[in-house]
């Protein structure tokens, strides 16, 4: 597979990891290599004091570690998420990179289609986002931070790690229900798209318009992520719906059912639309993103019908207001034009 532009390389059997991921973990869970010359060389080892390691490591730095141990890191990875989250030293937006760096560092191999989705693997993934969850929840500076740190270039785990984030922060705006509501916004978002690991890369990567029986095979994607969800589990978690109903669309036109608004649970609808968003304004390999204000026209506009008004202007208003506080989410977007969006 081509290396991804925007991931560290790293020799066969070990994979990057960010210093600054590790920064509230206290002991290290595995050895810790640094690549120097022709071969890595030990720089920590497992069990000794990471806060040391930390120190003397210059900021920015990459550390490798063995991709036998990728499990134990990303444990002691999902683990370290509430104190990163809470850690008041630091400013919010240095709190959401390093959060949505471990986010990325510990989900990236679930939406990798050489790991089946597995139980442990899926409970991490429960974990780490549940994490961010509690303390978009909680924390209205947070809120914010993380919506100007999400990255907008093209990688599956990316994409769900905001669609999730949109989720919990329109679900919160909404006064969408209780904190059990919002987790399962969260993590249906996060797991929208997973069953796109059983499409093939020819389907899924094509630069061009997929053809009627291509798009049959894309569509198949809704159903498998909700049976490997199922699977994984051994039952059906109560997001899985929001798996299986975020490409029905309320005029009828969305598959796999074509069910009517009425049909689609709410939470879904909801996923549906920043699942939408985010993908009009991420950079494709063919083609540019769309900035946030024309995004929003297009849902509103061109795709008229297909997503609950209700729900769209409150996306559309929440957006105006993050806007309006510079959270670099669309320069070109002013909170004027989205609210005029909004009609
Ligand atoms: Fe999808």
């Amino acid at each position: 597979m081509p290396a991804h532009p925007f991931i560290t390389p790293a020799p066969p059997g070990y994979e990057p990891v960010p210093a600054r991921v590790l920064t509230d973990i206290s002991t290290l869970p595995c050895d810790l290599y640094i690549w120097r010359g022709p071969r890595p060389v030990l720089y920590a080892m497992k069990g000794g004091d990471l806060r040391k390691v930390i120190n003397r490591a210059q900021r920015g730095m990459s550390f490798l570690v063995r991709e036998v141990d990728s499990d134990l890191l990303r444990g002691a990875l999902a683990a370290s998420l509430p104190a990163v989250l809470a850690n008041q030293r630091v400013t919010p937006v240095e709190r959401s990179k390093t959060a949505y760096s471990i986010a990325a560092k510990v989900l990236s191999p679930i939406f990798t289609r050489e790991n089946p989705l597995d139980h442990d693997g899926l409970l991490l993934t429960h974990q780490a986002i549940d994490a961010i969850t509690l303390h978009l929840i909680e924390d209205e500076e947070m809120v914010w931070a993380m919506v100007a740190t999400m990255q907008k270039h093209v990688a599956t785990h990316t994409h769900a790690i905001n669609t999730a984030v949109y989720g919990i922060v329109l679900a919160r705006f909404m006064q969408f229900g209780n904190a059990d509501a919002i987790r399962d916004v969260a993590r249906g978002g996060l797991l929208h798209d997973i069953g796109k690991n059983r499409v093939p890369r020819v389907v899924l990567d094509k630069p061009s318009a997929l053809d009627a029986t291509e798009w049959q095979v894309m569509r198949t994607h809704v159903k498998a992520g909700y049976e490997m969800i199922v699977r994984a589990l051994g039952y059906a978690p109560s997001y899985a719906h929001i798996v299986g109903e975020h490409h029905e669309r309320c005029d009828g036109s969305g598959y796999p059912a074509g069910r009517a608004a009425g049909g689609i649970a709410m939470d879904a609808q909801l996923v549906g639309i920043v699942d939408a968003f985010d993908a009009l304004t991420t950079r494709r390999p063919y083609r540019m993103p769309v900035s946030a204000f024309d995004a929003l026209h297009v849902m509103r506009v061109s795709m008229r019908g297909q997503f609950s008004d209700e729900i769209l202007r409150e996306f559309i208003k929440l957006l105006g207001g993050l806007n309006a506080m510079s959270t670099g989410l669309d320069g070109a977007a002013n909170i004027a034009g989205i609210m005029r969006v909004a009609g």
